[in-house]
């Protein structure tokens, strides 16, 4: 059980999705027998959509793992996009580099070895479309360094934000993950509260935050 919506619903979402590519299944089947957390597929089709609708040239994803969604992300973006992805585990690194390497796409994906808030700090570029998926009980402390290199147009596509449901219900949280849940709870606030960003949450996968600027309509 997900904790986010109801299984069948769940079932049927994931029924509709048609077979990864080989490329992606490939990875996925190694992230499944070696227990590499990455997203889940209705999560990997939402962001294919975003990315074909957006085309964005340049991406920043908190997260590699093993560089499934960095694959994924560079075969949905535009044929020019470049995609700056950071990674602390060093082990990850490595696989990911294999990955990458294997389907011919170090010239588009750079992985930044480093801890995302570090990384973050020293980045200068703008991005257009910045996917969170590290750290999940960080994700308000990357918030100001994201919106520092957030294109004018850009968008913030956060992962895991319902975090099986215990975001959203007292009852379902483990005492072990209460620090995550509070730190994902202000996050939610602050996307949702500042007047400057609009965002939408949708309980999808583990749940989706997407946020960009809000456009002031003159009075
Ligand atoms: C959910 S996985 C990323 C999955 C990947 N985006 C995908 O779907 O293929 C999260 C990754 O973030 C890394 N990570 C966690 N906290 C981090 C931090 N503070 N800085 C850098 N990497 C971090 C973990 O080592 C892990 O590999």
């Amino acid at each position: 059980m997900s904790g986010i919506t109801f299984d069948y619903v769940e079932q049927y979402i994931k029924s509709l999705i048609c077979e990864e590519s080989d490329i992606l299944r490939e990875i996925e089947e190694f992230a499944h027998k070696n227990l590499v957390p990455i997203v889940q597929r209705e999560t990997a089709r939402f962001l294919e959509v975003i990315l074909t609708i957006k085309k964005p040239a340049k991406i920043l994803e908190l997260g590699t793992a093993i560089g499934y969604s960095s694959i994924l992300m560079s075969m949905y973006a535009n044929e020019n996009s470049k995609i700056t992805t950071i990674e602390r585990d060093i082990n990850m690194i490595e696989e990911a580099k294999k990955n990458i390497e294997k389907y011919g796409l170090t010239s588009k994906i750079e992985i930044k070895q480093g801890d995302c808030l570090e990384v973050l700090k020293g980045l200068k570029d703008k991005y257009d479309l910045i996917f969170m998926d590290a750290g999940k009980g960080h994700y308000n402390h990357f918030l100001p360094e994201c919106l520092r290199l957030l294109n004018k147009d850009g968008i913030i596509v956060a992962d895991n934000v319902l975090f099986r449901g215990m975001v959203a219900n007292d009852e379902l949280v483990k005492r072990r993950k209460i620090t995550i849940v509070k730190r994902m709870r202000s996050y939610l606030d602050i996307v949702s509260k500042d007047k400057g960003l609009i965002t939408s949450v949708i309980p999808m996968g583990d749940g989706i935050a997407v946020t960009t600027r809000r456009k002031i309509i003159d009075e």
